[in-house]
């Protein structure tokens, strides 16, 4: 009699693996993930969503991690620089460019067939100490803010398709917030931002892009009353970035309002640089158990879902900022364990990962 193949090392094996991956972790998740689901093994968020599916890669791990590099490989179709295409990356010096981790990033990008989104133009922060020190006039600044957008936006022309062209330049109480471009320039920096982008590449789609649409009407309305003024006067935009960095307790209906009152604008939405914190309240020592395993998941759901209900021709993209928990910017930045991304410190595929997926069934 033929005996039965017996598979029941297979499991074994599968925690084997688990336990001697080396976590690129401080906190790592439990074993919660991976997702028990064998289905989606073969399949990827590029080749499932009808809309492209990004991440903010950071150029740094591209280049020494295999897991990471991979995962970016096998599940995106379009990719943001994390920090490679700021100010500060690329213009480190007032006669001084340092295109080689943006470069890095542009030429993996096209050599693996994925969309750049370029983030970002304008911003307050990440700023060298030359242009916050810089001594001019208002026609010295005005210059200083065309040279740099037209030189970045010159250099990656026919490989960058879009470009975030002001980061959020609104307060959460809607006014403008004072930076030192509306300092030395005045609000309306923006839509010469805009304009100064869409001369050196008229083919490039232009966004402006904020965090908070989802906090409720007040800063929404400010943004959006920002977006249809410039489309409005005839300015170059052609987008709206909704960042998106959430919360497992977020209203589904805020964050609702957040991208159908962006998509009333008629422009693209993008989630430009999604991430749902489980821990914003900072407990040193939450962990990550199956229910915020499971809420996350509903929450990534709830967005697709709304998100793959506007009209496609807007559908721009949802973009995840940063690859895996262990690289997400939410444990440096505020100091605390959490598990923001669908993917864990192993890169193996959470819960939120079937989220996604679901939300576009
Ligand atoms: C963050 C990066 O992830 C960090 O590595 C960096 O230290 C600070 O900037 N909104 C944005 C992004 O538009 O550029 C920010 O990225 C996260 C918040």
């Amino acid at each position: 009699m033929i005996k039965p193949l017996n598979f029941s090392f297979i499991p074994k094996i599968a925690v084997a693996i688990t336990v001697l991956t080396v976590s690129c972790a401080k906190y790592k998740s439990t074993t919660i993930d991976p997702l028990p689901n064998p289905r989606v093994v073969e399949t990827s968020l590029q080749k499932e969503m009808p809309f492209p599916m990004g991440a903010a890669v950071n150029v740094g791990l591209l280049k020494s991690n295999a897991n990471y590099r991979n995962l970016v490989i096998k599940e995106f179709n379009s990719l943001t620089a994390e920090n490679a295409m700021k100010f500060a990356s690329v213009h480190p010096g007032k006669d001084t460019y340092n295109w080689t981790d943006a470069d890095y990033l542009v030429d993996f990008a096209l050599s693996n067939g994925k969309r750049v989104h370029g983030h970002t133009l304008n911003w307050y922060k990440s700023l060298p100490d030359w242009v916050n020190n810089f001594q001019g006039n208002t026609a010295d600044w005005e210059n200083l803010l065309k040279t740099h957008i037209q030189t970045v936006v010159s250099h990656f022309k026919g490989k960058v398709v879009s470009w975030d062209v002001v980061n959020e330049a609104i307060n959460e109480d809607g006014t403008f917030r004072n930076s030192i471009w509306v300092q030395k320039l005045g609000v309306d920096y923006i839509g010469r931002a805009f304009q100064y982008a869409h001369e050196a590449d008229p083919s490039a789609l232009l966004f402006y892009n904020d965090y908070g649409h989802e906090f409720g009407p007040t800063k929404r309305t400010a943004i959006l009353n920002l977006v249809n003024d410039l489309k409005n006067k005839g300015i170059p935009i052609h987008g709206i970035g909704l960042q998106m960095h959430t919360r497992v307790t977020q209203s589904d209906s805020n964050l609702a309002a957040a991208i159908t009152t962006a998509a009333a604008t008629g422009l693209k939405v993008h989630l430009s640089e999604i991430d749902i914190a489980l821990n914003p309240d900072n407990i040193q020592t939450l962990t990550y158990t199956p229910d915020l395993a499971a809420q996350q998941a509903a929450k990534y759901k709830s967005i697709v879902k709304t998100y793959n209900g506007i009209p496609k021709t807007q559908q721009f993209g949802i973009t995840q900022w940063n690859v895996c928990d262990a690289d997400s910017w939410i444990l440096s930045n505020y100091n605390r364990p959490d598990w923001p991304l669908p993917f864990n410190s192993q890169y193996q595929r959470k819960v939120a990962y079937q989220g996604i997926l679901d939300g576009i069934k």
